[in-house]
């Protein structure tokens, strides 16, 4: 077994899923704002070390992803935040991309730009304790796009990130996310979804990735948000496992799903019924941001002295994700 692939079984198994709390400081910003809490360094701080010394993250997290400010940030007990990370047994990990721009001769889509200065970033980043990192290509579903320029371009970026990383001795997460906004069915999606992975996989071949370690964190087949035609959960599932299924190559050892802007429930039953259909070897697991923390957000930003109240709801949606990954998640444990 590989060191990379030692990683990534190391986040994934078990039930363990990652958190991914790698919102810049423009979206953290966003959604500190929809909460009525000012965006200052310290307050990220604060609900950030909240959430990492829950009690949860040692049976239910394997690893998180931080953001360039918060992986240097020193917390209010005097341990550095990677610290406290691996206090729990998770691995740290680290957003390495520098943002979704628009891409030229398409200017509806976006390329993800951050290669230039990767390798001397990466460097730092081990130093300070990461040993995994993330990327995150977007996709947008209308009827022409993505166009094949914005599935090749992004897909060439993805695998010279990912050799990269694996050269500085970190697990990559893959991320191709076709967004869920739209009025498209659940059938484009598919379609569209299984064009932007096969893609991937073939430049990450051609750029010589060892693919036992990486992780792909990749969206679930849904109808778009604004589609008259939604599909049952079960029936997510089933074609998320078959799209997965055709255009992942078997080495993967896991893919860690984004819940994309689902509902916490609808995320956590989707997981759920994903990891209970998988006949695949693939580990299935949760790789959330807003579906992990949302309501925690909420409660903190109430009284953000309430330590409590916060990890408690945290606690609570950390455990049924792990369920879910288990696919030993109802609603009567969810309800308790
Ligand atoms: O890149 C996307 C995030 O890591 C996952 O966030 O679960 O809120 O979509 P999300």
């Amino acid at each position: 077994m590989s060191e990379l692939n030692k990683i990534a079984l190391k986040i994934i198994s078990n039930g363990k899923g990652i958190l991914a709390a790698d919102e810049s400081n423009g979206t953290m910003t966003k959604r500190l704002e929809a909460v009525n809490v000012l965006s200052t360094p310290e307050n990220r701080l604060l609900f950030r070390e909240t959430i990492l010394s829950s009690e949860s993250m040692k049976e239910c997290i394997g690893g998180v992803i931080l953001y360039d400010e918060t992986i240097k940030q020193t917390t209010s007990f005097a341990k550095s935040i990677p610290e406290l990370i691996s206090s729990s047994g998770a691995v740290t990990g680290i957003k390495v991309d520098t943002g979704a721009k628009n891409l030229a001769n398409s200017n509806e889509e976006k390329i993800t730009e951050g290669l230039d200065g990767l390798r001397e970033r990466l460097k730092k980043y081990y130093m300070l304790g990461a040993r995994f990192t993330k990327w995150r290509a977007v996709y947008s579903i209308s009827e022409k796009y993505p166009s094949k320029l914005a599935i090749n371009c992004n897909a060439h970026a993805l695998a010279r990130y990912a050799a990269t990383v694996q050269e500085c001795r970190m697990v990559p997460i893959v991320e191709p996310e076709v967004l869920m906004d739209g009025d498209h069915s659940a059938d484009t999606c598919f379609r569209k979804t299984s064009e932007v992975i096969k893609k991937c996989f073939d430049e990450l071949i051609l750029h010589k990735v060892d693919l036992t370690g990486i992780i792909l964190k990749p969206n679930m087949i849904l109808a778009g948000n604004q589609s008259k035609y939604k599909i049952s959960n079960e029936e997510v599932s089933q074609k998320t496992l078959q799209c997965l299924k055709e255009s992942v190559p078997n080495e993967v050892p896991g893919i860690a799903f984004l819940s994309g802007g689902q509902s916490e429930i609808e995320a956590t039953e989707n997981l759920n019924l994903i990891s209970k259909n998988n006949k695949t070897k693939f580990i299935m697991t949760y790789s959330y941001g807003r579906a992990l923390q949302q309501s925690a957000l909420k409660v903190w930003s109430k009284n953000i002295k309430d330590i409590k109240a916060t990890q408690n709801t945290f606690n609570h949606r950390a455990k049924m994700c792990t369920l879910a990954a288990q696919g030993k998640w109802s609603q009567e444990l969810e309800s308790k």
